[in-house]
């Protein structure tokens, strides 16, 4: 069984100190940052680039976990890569040609991660689970912190659980999750959990306990 694994997602945290806040995170035991890039058009909503990764790639050597909500994504996951991701996540809604895409990912060289909005089945990645090492199942809408938890999220978590079977793919959420769902996803199958508010939301003196505080309440999940 994977490790429960906690990624703090910097789009809660303080733009005007990314830097300051991305090392507090890493000292705070983040195990992965996970980096939500916007495009405005695949999501209402624009965040960053790769400058902004390459920026923060001095900062941490932890796992660079980059959440791309961008249509069309493919022309730019050489500059991600290049910036310094270390897992690219590309949405199946935002590709035409999802094998495509993610075999354009393993060929960078990086681990290649799909994402699934909340009305998205999950046989749209049948056929592609050979080419992840991880599927992201969105348990808000993409393009804002802060959203409320959707309770039918977690049946689809159990779904793609079942189809990965005996393959080494792991499973992270995003959206609305803190110690109260962190429990729930765990249970019905997620291993890597993202934390927007409930991470950032506790002020930089309380990052380490907020992780610490979700990654318990996951582990009990399992128990
Ligand atoms: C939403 C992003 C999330 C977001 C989660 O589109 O993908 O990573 O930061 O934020 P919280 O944890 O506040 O729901
Ligand atoms: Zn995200």
């Amino acid at each position: 069984m994977h490790p429960i694994l906690i990624a703090p997602s910097i789009l809660a945290s303080d733009f005007a100190k990314l830097g300051d806040e991305v090392a507090a995170i890493d000292a705070g035991g983040a195990d992965w940052i996970h980096l939500d890039v916007m495009d405005g058009h695949f999501v209402p909503n624009v965040t960053f680039g790769p400058p902004v990764v390459a920026a923060l790639r001095g900062i941490t050597k932890k796992l660079f976990d980059c959440h791309l909500m961008i249509e069309p994504v493919d022309l730019y996951l050489e500059a991600f890569a290049k910036a310094g991701a270390d897992r690219l996540i590309v949405h199946a809604e935002a590709t035409r040609h999802l094998d495509r895409s993610l075999q354009a990912v393993g060929a960078l060289g990086k681990k290649a991660g799909v994402a699934l909005n909340p009305a998205t089945p999950p046989d749209a990645i049948a056929y592609v689970l050979d080419r992840v090492d991880l599927v992201l199942v969105m348990t808000v809408n993409p393009g804002f912190g802060g959203q409320a938890f959707i309770p039918a999220t977690l049946a689809k978590i159990a779904a793609v659980k079942a189809m990965i079977g005996d393959r080494p793919i792991q499973i992270e959420v995003d959206g609305g999750i803190t110690s109260e769902t962190a429990p729930l996803v765990a249970k019905a199958g997620a291993n890597a959990l993202v934390a927007g508010s409930a991470v950032f939301g506790a002020g930089a003196a309380g990052y380490a306990g907020a992780i610490s505080a979700i990654r318990k309440a996951a582990e009990g999940g399992r128990i």
